[in-house]
């Protein structure tokens, strides 16, 4: 049967049952049956907001939501067969609504950082909302994680939700009216990708990402500081005491960045004032998708890889998480108890004339794609 088939015949309200083994999946597994299926969750500015359940072959299941193309969890088995979720998240759509630190959501217009909250493109300076003190932060107060978006199941033989969303000519500041489209899917490995595209009738800066929160072990008691990361990229961009790059393109050799060997990332993160929150500059050398990072947790048995087109990767350890929200399984979401791989270009990139350039013009397609593929050691 296609996958639209058996969201219709599944209807609005779902209650399909499934039979995960671990009881706090128990209670929110819609479906077991690989497809997709889509659960009223609520209203928010006027519209509809749902929640989209993605299981594949294996058993395997990722939850989005319309609200900020959420991906509120992820689950999979870990070496002994128990099911959890990689990510942390919620179940309701009021806790996603108390601003969580965009916990699982789609990051635009501008992902990332630009100091000063300004650019000048062509001439013209742009103002944009300033939310991370005197610098914007991944898309301003109102950016693409707290938008509802148009979002439709395409009849492919694998689950895959479409997520459309219009940035008006102006919104936060940025200019152009931006169209974009992003289609998540799950494939039969374990894969969730990610496909971003883009267009626009005025040149706007776009960088796009998503801000899942990932605690291979599925649970937040503990830390990610003894998983193993490795980073395929030879520098970084550093940065100054808000978090800026200051246009220099650093070598990690024999500093606490250099994860070019897989390192636990608890060794060297106290010498780097406030943890990990950088970009790496990925080696790759063309806009190919190829694998760039690795994530490995030894309690679950679970490795995480990334996969990506785009040139830079955030490493976020989770520094400013401080307990206040509880995730799902009812636990507080203490510092370094989750980490952010963000693909991405490099942070201030319209202040930067040094990097890669972000921005966008009429006529031209932004397309960039991430892959995060689960697998047991
Ligand atoms: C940034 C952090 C920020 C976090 C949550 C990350 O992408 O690099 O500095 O605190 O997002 O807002």
């Amino acid at each position: 049967m296609k996958f639209m088939s058996l969201l219709l015949a599944a209807g609005a309200l779902t209650t399909l049952v499934g039979s995960c083994n671990n009881s706090s999946e128990n209670k929110n597994d819609q479906a077991a049956k690989p497809g997709i299926t889509k659960t009223d969750w609520g209203e928010h500015d006027g519209e509809n907001v749902y929640l989209y359940t993605l299981v594949n072959d294996k058993g395997t299941k990722v939850t989005i939501t319309n609200y900020g193309g959420t991906v509120t969890s992820f689950v999979t088995a870990d070496k002994n067969g128990n099911k959890s979720s990689i990510i942390i998240g919620f179940d309701s759509l009021q806790q996603y609504l108390q601003k969580p630190p965009y916990f699982g959501a789609l990051i635009g217009r501008y992902g990332n950082r630009i100091g000063d909250a300004k650019f000048s493109l062509d001439g013209k300076t742009y103002k944009l909302s300033a939310n991370d003190g005197k610098n914007t932060l991944h898309g301003g107060l109102k950016g693409f994680d707290k938008v509802v978006w148009d979002a439709s199941v395409p009849s492919d033989s694998v689950p895959s939700l479409t997520l459309k969303y219009l940035s008006k000519d102006g919104e936060e500041g940025y200019p152009g009216n931006l169209n974009v489209t992003v289609q998540y899917t799950l494939t039969n490995d374990d894969e969730l990708k990610i496909e971003y595209n883009a267009e626009t009738d005025k040149a706007t800066p776009v960088n796009l990402t998503n801000h899942s929160y990932f605690n291979l072990s599925g649970d937040v008691n503990n830390t990610i500081l003894g998983n193993t990361l490795m980073i395929d990229a030879d520098h970084y961009t550093p940065v100054d005491s808000t978090l800026i790059p200051t246009g220099e393109i650093k070598a990690v050799k024999g500093t606490p960045f250099d994860f070019t060997s897989p390192k636990k990332i608890g060794r060297d993160i106290d010498s780097v004032k406030g943890g990990y929150d950088h970009n790496w500059v990925l080696n790759k050398k063309d806009t190919s998708l190829q694998k760039v990072a690795e994530l490995s947790d030894s309690i679950s048995g679970r490795s995480l890889e990334v996969y990506t087109t785009q040139p830079g990767l955030q490493f976020y350890t989770g520094n400013f998480l401080d307990g206040k929200f509880i995730n799902r399984d009812g636990k507080p979401i203490k510092q370094h108890t989750a980490l952010c791989l963000e693909t991405q270009h490099f942070p201030d990139s319209p202040n930067k004339p040094n990097f890669l350039s972000t921005i966008l013009k009429p006529g031209e397609k932004y397309h960039e794609v991430t892959i995060y593929k689960v697998k047991l050691n």
